[in-house]
């Protein structure tokens, strides 16, 4: 093991005691101690779910590229392993970068990463050259394969640029062989999604470029994922520079799926569509698995680039990913819902039928709490006189609230943590586009003290963001203007 890993094991055991469990999430993964970013390797290894995450021990601030480790068996309790990479070689020596994990005929895990290293011989010094890498391991230790990088510049298509090409996604066809999707950016600074192949995972060939963004959905493309859902293909990334278009993306940093046609022979990906994958303020990087029972169960990291480092670097851990997600396709459109294991953890029900409201602001008894799941069915009381905005606000106490309220004439969902507690000129606000159903809308809210994750009509949207309230901040209350009918179920979640 390198000097640079034992450091930042021993570093992270001792910082770690510093940190009361209650001072974390509590069934939602975050940095062990110091910083994390995009999920990596996420996987299903020996009886156990792994994610590994990108990782700065050191400061709760973005820095050199370590992979935290972390292994669960419903995928809500977590317990974290040493970590399992550090960038102690020259390929990687700037930073050991987002990537993927596989098994192994032999048993052994697999792990393919993006290696990172400042190029001062160039002209554009400084700049790092991404390579591809692979280390083997047991589950816990890994050793970096002698014969890195795996996969450099030398196999890049014509214009394919040496310092934006990260984050391969590999996985094992039917026939034994391995495919790896990777980003890359072409030589006019647009992002492709290339595909390279293998037959033994460590000797690896360009294959084909499976889509390229011809100037649309931002610039450069990160994180890929591609896999086949409900008989469809789905192509999952993140984006930098994204623009607005209507309510579909953000400014900034976004993700998007396209949902299409896969012909294996041909190579040939046909989109039909692209839409946001989450339409709240902090989400990226998301990366998904097949659960041994079949499901496509998806991850993200639950915080954005633009925001994500204006705390002060000595808070003990920042960065922590979404509530794992099912995945399917209605209608056209990616659904989430939360894992069905959430299920196991709900407590103490306690429901409304028919709550009335009317120009009028309420509480309704044993509906409070910071780790809640609470599902709320909002209609319109008078359907022949519709009413003009329902909201439902939450971590609230006399200082402190963070909302998600809808306005039935433009059909506007919004999520506002302006009064969360932030001290920042940040994003505090997002929009959703969001048809009622039947004259219905539901809303299902995750809280697990410092996110919340609206999942909106049985998860054909999600919206979802951090917030840095109080934890006596638990109150929730439910206004309207106008005539608002509400179906209330909540349920206390307990790890
Ligand atoms: C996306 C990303 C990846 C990269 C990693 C570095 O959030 O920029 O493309 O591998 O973060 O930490």
């Amino acid at each position: 093991m390198s000097q640079a890993l034992r450091d930042a094991r021993r570093y992270e055991e001792g910082r770690e005691e510093m940190i009361r469990p209650e001072d974390r999430p509590a069934f939602h993964l975050c940095a062990r101690v110091g910083w994390m970013n995009d999920p990596n390797g996420f996987s299903y290894y020996m009886g156990h779910y792994h994610m590994f995450y990108q990782y700065h021990p050191y400061s709760s601030h973005w820095g050199p590229m370590h992979w935290g480790h972390a292994v669960s068996e419903d995928l809500l309790h977590w317990k974290y392993l040493p970590a399992a990479l550090a960038p102690d070689r020259l390929y990687d020596r700037d930073g050991v970068f987002s990537g993927s994990a596989v098994t192994m005929p032999d048993g052994r895990q697999l792990l393919m990463y993006t290696g990172v290293a400042n190029d001062l011989t160039d002209y554009m010094e400084g700049r790092a050259v991404q390579t591809q890498n692979i280390a083997f391991g047991d589950g816990t230790d890994y050793e970096k394969y002698e014969g890195n990088p795996v996969i450099t510049e030398s196999l890049l298509p014509e214009g394919g640029s040496r310092y934006d090409f990260r984050d391969p996604k590999i996985w094992q066809e039917a026939d034994g062989t391995y495919k790896a999707i990777i980003a890359n950016n072409d030589k006019d600074g647009g992002g492709q999604m290339l595909v390279f192949k293998s037959d033994d995972a460590l000797h690896w060939e360009y294959d084909f470029r499976l889509a390229s963004n011809h100037g649309r959905i931002g610039r450069m493309w990160e994180c890929p994922d591609f896999f086949e859902l409900d008989g469809r293909h789905v192509l999952i990334a993140s984006s930098q520079d994204m623009l607005p278009q209507g309510f579909e993306y953000h400014n900034g940093n976004g993700t998007f799926y396209m949902i299409g046609e896969y012909d294996a022979d041909s190579h040939t990906f046909l989109e039909e569509c692209d839409y946001a994958i989450d339409y709240g303020i902090d989400f990226y990087a998301p990366q998904t698995i097949q659960t041994p029972d079949g499901r496509r169960v998806m991850i993200g990291w639950m915080q954005n680039w633009d925001t994500c480092n204006l705390h002060t670097a000595e808070i003990p851990w920042f960065g922590q990913m979404t509530v794992p997600r099912e995945l399917s396709i209605r209608n056209g459109r990616l659904i989430q819902k939360p894992i069905r294991e959430l299920e196991d953890l709900r407590t103490d029900p306690v429901e409304y039928e028919n709550v009335l409201l009317e120009d009028n602001m309420i509480t309704l008894g044993g509906i409070e709490g910071r780790m809640i799941d609470l599902t709320v069915e909002i209609s319109a009381a008078d359907p022949q006189n519709m009413y003009k905005k329902f909201a439902l606000r939450f971590a609230q106490n006399d200082i402190y609230h963070t909302s998600v309220s809808y306005r039935t004439y433009e059909s506007v969902l919004k999520i506002d943590r302006k009064f969360s507690g932030s001290r920042r000129a940040i994003i505090h606000q997002r929009r959703a586009y969001v048809p009622m159903e039947e004259g219905k809308i539901t809303l299902r809210l995750i809280l697990d003290r410092f996110s919340a994750e609206i999942f909106v009509n049985d998860g054909e949207k999600v919206l979802s963001a951090v917030i840095n309230t109080e934890l006596e901040a638990k109150g929730i209350s439910f206004f309207a203007d106008g005539k608002v009918s509400l179906n209330v179920k909540k349920y206390s979640i307990v790890v």
